[in-house]
Formats: C-alpha cells, structure tokens, sequence
C-alpha cells in the first residue's frame, strides 16, 4: 500500500490541496484515505483532557506532544496496512520549545511513507491565508519566520526521505492555484 505524507506550514492550503487532488484520483478509481495526523492527535488529546482544539495542541509541553503524536502515528500506521493512505500533517511544529519534527523516528517506523510532500506558497500568500482563515486560531509570524519555517521543513523532509527512501516532492500552491497544485500532486500519486 501507498502512504503519502502530506505537509505545508499552517495556512498553506496543504489540506485543500490534498481533498481537491483526491476528487480527481477517485474518479480514476484510484482514491487514497486521507487521514488527518492533527485530528487523529487531538482524539488522544481531548480524552486525556489536555486540550479542547486543535490549536492548543502545538502549545503543550513538547514531552506530551510527542507521546500523543506517537499514539496517532501508531493508529494510522494500522490502517496503512490495507489501504492507500495520504496524511495530512507537517514536516515539523512550531512549538514554544522551537520546533518539533512531524515524523520523528519512532513515526517514521510505523509509517514508511513512500512520498513526502511539501506544499508551499510564498511567505506573502501564507500570511495573508492565515489572516483571511477565521475558522482558526492561527499563529501570526512575519514573511521572514515562515521563510524560516518553510525552510526548515525542507530539511526535515530530506531528512525523512534519508532514513525511509521516500521521495520529496515540491508542489506550489499559489493564489488562485488550486486546481494546478491538486493536478500536481495526482500526477505524484496516480
Ligand atoms: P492541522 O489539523 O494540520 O492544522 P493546521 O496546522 O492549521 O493545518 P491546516 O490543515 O488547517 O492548514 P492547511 O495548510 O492545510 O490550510 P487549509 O487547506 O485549511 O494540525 C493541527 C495541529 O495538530 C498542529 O498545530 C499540531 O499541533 C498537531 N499536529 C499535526 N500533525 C502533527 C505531527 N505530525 N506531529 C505533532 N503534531 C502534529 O487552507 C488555509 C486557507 O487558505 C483556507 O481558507 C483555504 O481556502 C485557503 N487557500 C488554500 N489554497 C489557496 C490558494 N491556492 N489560493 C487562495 N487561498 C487558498
């Protein structure tokens, strides 16, 4: 089965992306389940009564998250045994405590993602999409904080591929540009 990893800063428009791109691969009879790594953490989280949404999460102690993270990888790794799976996550977490790797090893055990993917867009877009997104509590940084933070990701994402053989794959999502970045990545995972 395939397991796709799909990442963006928040706000990128990585989720929108992934649903758009899974239309088209459904009507080719070649749909995945998309499984959101955040959703799945915060099931753990609210049970344990850490937190009430999924905003909050990025902002607990970085040992809690990490042991709920590994609860998540753990679970959707069982339902990557039957199925075609694209998880919606990111390649690492802006926490207090500076940032936490998405896929950390004993993730990247369970998972064996075959493709890493990165969405991105520029600082510019990503930060007017975050003002523009009431639905959630966003962090608010400034172009040169998601400069750094997209770069970060890049590294991690090389850095998972290193230990796993998956590739990376760069997709663009700029405004407007939906359909071409869902078409992009159907053509990755086709
Ligand atoms: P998660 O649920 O992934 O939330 P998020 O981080 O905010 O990411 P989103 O999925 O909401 O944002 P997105 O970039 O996909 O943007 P969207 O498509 O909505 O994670 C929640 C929390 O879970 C994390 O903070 C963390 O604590 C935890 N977590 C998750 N994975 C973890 C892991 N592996 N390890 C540890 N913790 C983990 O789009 C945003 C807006 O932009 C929308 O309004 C949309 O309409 C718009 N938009 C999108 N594309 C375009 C475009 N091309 N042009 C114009 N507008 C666009």
């Amino acid at each position: 089965m395939t397991v796709a990893v799909l990442t963006g800063v928040p706000g990128v428009g990585a989720t929108t992306v992934a649903e758009k791109a899974n239309e088209a691969l459904e009507e080719r009879g070649a749909g995945y389940e998309v499984v959101s790594f955040g959703t799945e953490m915060l099931e753990t989280a609210r049970d344990e009564g850490l937190v009430e949404e999924r905003d909050e999460m990025r902002k607990l102690p970085s040992d809690e998250q990490k042991r709920v993270q590994e609860k998540a990888g753990e679970r959707i790794a069982e339902r990557a045994e039957d199925t075609n799976i694209m998880v919606d996550t990111h390649c690492t977490i802006k926490t207090p405590e500076g940032y936490l790797p998405g896929l950390p090893e004993w993730v990247l055990d369970a998972l064996q993602p075959d493709t890493v993917v990165l969405v991105e867009a520029t600082p510019d877009e990503i930060l007017f999409r975050r003002l523009d997104d009431e639905t959630r509590t966003r962090d608010m940084e400034n172009t040169e904080e998601l400069a750094t933070h997209q770069d970060m990701n890049r590294n991690a994402a090389m850095s998972y591929a290193t230990l796993t053989g998956a590739t990376v794959k760069i997709v663009e999502n700029p405004d407007g540009g939906v359909k071409e970045a869902a078409g992009e990545l159907v053509d990755a995972l086709a």
